[in-house]
């Protein structure tokens, strides 16, 4: 087992850069899969979620050569089988793009349902309610989903929730349809634009990719022969902004797109934080405590669901009472129990939760029970006094890469520890 051991507190100082995004490559990936050819991706993250999703892809035919750590090209040419291994596609979310992937390539797909962090039910009824829409029979059957299509044809798609896995499947299913689709009341987050701009590089036809509404007219085939490169990662982006505040730090953020962070911006000049945004980098930084706000959550352009637990130990921290309200997730709150071990005095009830800011939190054994808490909790651990014990790693290492290695080079003390 291994730990993270962090030794605080320490402001967080200098400079960071910034990954591709986790959720446009964990999309992207199975994209190529639409692709009778080779393709190269570069900014991909290296981290376990994109390496499942290699091994699903080289399960399925697929021929991967890692160029570096963080580009592969990849051949789809040669598919040889329509049943993903039921193993990898549990270990994670999003092999829900599987689905929409392979109805389009290979008119069929038998796949595990999906796994991912425990935040409370995770329906897929959108995506299915989309495949049959475009024509596909799909049953779900201990465990397993199977899906089927003769010809998949455009169809015009509402979503009956803003749904960014169910945008992202539904257009991946219907790139190579015939006709025109239309989802309506589609997800907006920059991974939607992401994937619908490799899509385009490789000769699909997708318009309105990041408004509510996305037009996909169907393509004979995609061409592949091109580079992609994956959009920088909002939430990690997101995560060392709010790691500056809650360390009272000063932190240069680079390679992101501040635009995707003007939610994020907004929130940390009113706990009283400052933000300069500098186009293609972001300083943030924070001299003095920070003071209550209230957040609710929202799909793109409101608050990130995903930096809700940053967010809740700058609250924790924070001079007056604050309040969140997770708008998409029932159970985003068991980071709080960890931070309430630290000293926080937080307490959450369903979907909503009041935190009374404490001056100081102090450093305790402490674990994450999702990627997000587990930033959140190396977050605490860097802003308290004394030792913190980060455990349940395996959730981290999911969506952050080298995360203690950046995290030391701008000042904090922290170390993996196998035990
Ligand atoms: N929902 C349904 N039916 C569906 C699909 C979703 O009711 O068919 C509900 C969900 O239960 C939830 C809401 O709709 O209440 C939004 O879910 P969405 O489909 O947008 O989430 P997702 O695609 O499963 C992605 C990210 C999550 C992120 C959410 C929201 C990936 C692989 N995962 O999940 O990321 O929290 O969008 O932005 O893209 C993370 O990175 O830590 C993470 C959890």
């Amino acid at each position: 087992m291994e730990k993270l051991v962090i030794t605080g507190p320490t402001p967080l100082k200098g400079e960071v850069t910034i990954n591709g995004a986790k959720n446009a490559a964990v999309a992207i990936l199975p994209a190529t899969l639409l692709i009778n050819g080779t393709c190269t991706i570069n900014n991909l993250p290296n981290i376990s979620d994109v390496k499942i999703s290699c091994e699903i892809l080289e399960k399925l035919g697929a021929k991967i050569t890692w160029n570096t750590p963080n580009e592969i090209t990849i051949d789809t040419t040669n598919i040889s089988t329509t049943k993903a291994p039921l193993d990898l596609t549990s270990k994670f979310r999003a092999s829900y793009y599987i689905i929409g992937a392979m109805l389009g390539r290979m008119g069929e797909i038998e796949v595990g349902m999906p796994g991912g962090c425990k935040l409370g039910a995770r329906p897929i009824d959108q995506h299915i309610k989309g495949f049959e829409l475009l024509g596909a029979e799909v049953t779900v059957e201990k465990g397993t989903i199977y899906a089927k299509a003769n010809k998949l044809k455009g169809n015009n798609i509402y979503m009956d929730i803003v749904s960014v896995g169910a945008t992202i499947n539904v257009m991946l299913a219907s790139v190579l349809a015939e006709g025109t689709t239309i989802i309506d009341n589609a997800a907006k987050e920059p991974h939607i634009v992401d994937v619908a701009n490799f899509l385009n590089t490789m000769g699909a036809d997708i318009r309105g990719a990041g408004t509510d509404v996305i037009k996909i007219n169907g393509v004979k085939s995609l061409h592949g022969d091109a580079t992609y490169s994956v959009v920088p990662d909002q939430i990690e982006a997101g995560t060392f902004m709010l790691a500056a505040v809650a360390t009272k730090g000063d932190l240069i953020i680079k390679n992101c797109i501040t635009k995707h962070l003007d939610s994020i911006t907004a929130k940390i000049l009113e706990v009283g934080g400052n933000v300069e945004d500098n186009g293609d980098s972001i300083r943030v930084w924070c001299k003095k405590r920070p003071t209550k706000a209230n957040i609710k959550t929202l799909p793109y352009p409101g608050f990130p669901t995903d930096l809700q637990p940053q967010m809740g130990v700058v609250l924790s921290l924070a001079d007056g009472t604050s309040i969140i309200n997770e708008s998409i997730w029932e159970s985003r709150f068991q980071y709080t129990e960890e931070l309430n071990k630290m000293g926080a005095k937080i307490t959450a009830q369903g979907k909503t939760a009041f935190f009374e800011g404490v001056p100081k939190l102090y450093g305790a054994p402490v674990y994450s029970s999702d990627l997000r808490a587990g930033a959140a909790l190396i977050i605490a651990g860097i802003a308290a006094n004394g030792v913190t014990e980060v455990y349940n790693l395996e959730h981290i290492d999911r969506g952050y890469e080298n995360i203690e290695e950046r995290f030391r080079k701008i000042g904090a003390k922290i170390e993996r520890i196998k035990e």
